[in-house]
């Protein structure tokens, strides 16, 4: 979605400024053009050939360098970008762009430009917190910037606090967030499941499943990338959080059911790729259990079928993973469940299902239309999910 894109990254003399390696290096690969503007004092910290090289574009750093292409008529980067995005913002531009400053380059690029602009600022927790910075931001707010961060933590002035440059995921997926917000499901509340419930047998053991949790946090960033608003209730996994996302965390079964009902209340589509245990054990033991020789019997009941309850005017999607009998067992879910489609795939195969990034998928919907997939990163099969979502629903009006 980044292909075609005229991304214009601004940088300014802060620490962090290394950090807008990685970005420019990111959007570069995902396809956007990147054209670089550095302010002289972000100079001092990164030289400009880094950006060259990654973007493979001429970096701007002066207002008048004639042998520059852009620099002679200074608004037209301003016209040729899609986002604007300062990456990190220092207080000083801050201040210059809540002013209307026009005294250099990446100034009167922003002052000229018509397209969005995202803000991440990084400087010393002072600086951020005093309320010149605060009004500053406040006031670029109020006129459309998207500010992201700045995040807490370690600061170079050797001190924990307010006024890290925000991480980078998460100013990329502002960024996707941003760009795509006229998308197919613009407007729309997805709610998507993800991971393995854990249910608790004593304080320190539990029953859960090999779910990695990647099929839904794929589904989760398809759907923002595609204009959505995504709540993502998750089990437990190892994936960071993905931006952009609203991320709700469970533990159980009975807990992810709360959390559904509870977000679903406006919801356009629930997708449930989480593998909820459909067993947990009858009570849990308030100790932790001692070893026994005689060993141990647990007995467990059923957990609630989120999927087959919960109410509602949204559409329903199900994930089944089977061993045997792949759509047989599919349709049942389909029929049972009251589903619009489920994507079945068969988790005895290597590279398809639990843990991998690759899935081999059979879509079934209400219709009996079956489409088997082939194999493909589940960021794919999760755009072909949301295909059908997009099919399915009414079509975003325009705005
Ligand atoms: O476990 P099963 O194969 O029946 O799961 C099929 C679908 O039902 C999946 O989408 C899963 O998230 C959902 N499910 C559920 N509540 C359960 C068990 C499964 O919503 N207790």
């Amino acid at each position: 979605m980044l292909s075609n894109k005229t991304i214009i990254l601004g940088i300014t003399g802060s620490i962090a400024a290394y950090k807008a390696a990685e970005i420019a290096s990111q959007l570069t690969q995902a396809g956007a053009k990147v054209n670089v503007i550095m302010t002289k004092e972000a100079i001092e910290f990164i030289s400009p050939v880094t950006f060259r090289a990654l973007t493979g574009n001429p970096v701007v750093t002066e207002m008048f360098d004639l042998a520059s292409e852009f620099s002679i008529e200074h608004v037209s980067l301003a016209k040729s970008a899609d986002i604007v995005v300062i990456a990190p913002a220092t207080a000083n531009i801050i201040a210059k762009l809540a002013a209307g400053f026009a005294d250099d380059m990446l100034c009167c690029t922003v002052l000229a430009t018509r397209a969005p602009v995202v803000i991440a600022p990084a400087m010393e927790t002072n600086m951020y917190d005093n309320p010149i910075t605060q009004d500053n931001l406040s006031k670029l707010e109020a006129r459309n910037f998207v500010i992201v961060g700045p995040a807490t933590g370690w600061l170079a002035s050797g001190k924990e606090g307010l006024g890290r440059l925000a991480d980078i995921n998460d100013i990329l997926g502002s960024i996707r967030h941003i760009l795509d917000r006229d998308g197919d499901l613009a407007g729309k509340h997805i709610v998507i499941t993800a991971g393995g419930t854990q249910e608790p047998i004593d304080p320190v053991r539990y029953i859960s499943n090999r779910s990695s949790g990647k099929m839904g946090y794929a589904l989760a960033e398809a759907a923002r990338d595609r204009g959505a608003r995504v709540s993502l209730i998750t089990a437990p996994t190892s994936i960071p959080k993905p931006a952009g996302v609203d991320v709700i965390k469970v533990n159980t079964a009975q807990e992810m059911r709360q959390a559904v009902e509870n977000v679903t209340s406006q919801a356009d589509a629930l997708i449930m790729a989480a593998a909820v245990a459909d067993y947990r054990p009858k009570s849990t033991a308030n100790e932790k259990i001692k070893r026994r020789d005689a060993g141990l019997t647990i007995e467990m009941e059923c957990t609630p079928d989120i999927l087959g309850i919960v109410k509602g005017n949204f559409i329903k999607v199900g994930f089944a993973a089977e061993s045997s009998k792949l759509v047989e067992n599919a349709k049942e879910k389909l029929k049972q469940k009251g589903l619009d489609f489920i994507v079945a795939n068969d988790i005895t195969a290597s590279d398809s299902g639990f843990g991998v990034d690759t899935n081999r998928v059979t879509i079934i919907d209400r219709e009996g239309r079956i489409d088997s997939l082939p194999l493909m990163p589940k960021r794919d099969v999760a755009e072909r999910v949301f295909d059908r979502v997009a099919e399915l629903l009414p079509k975003p009006k325009s705005r």
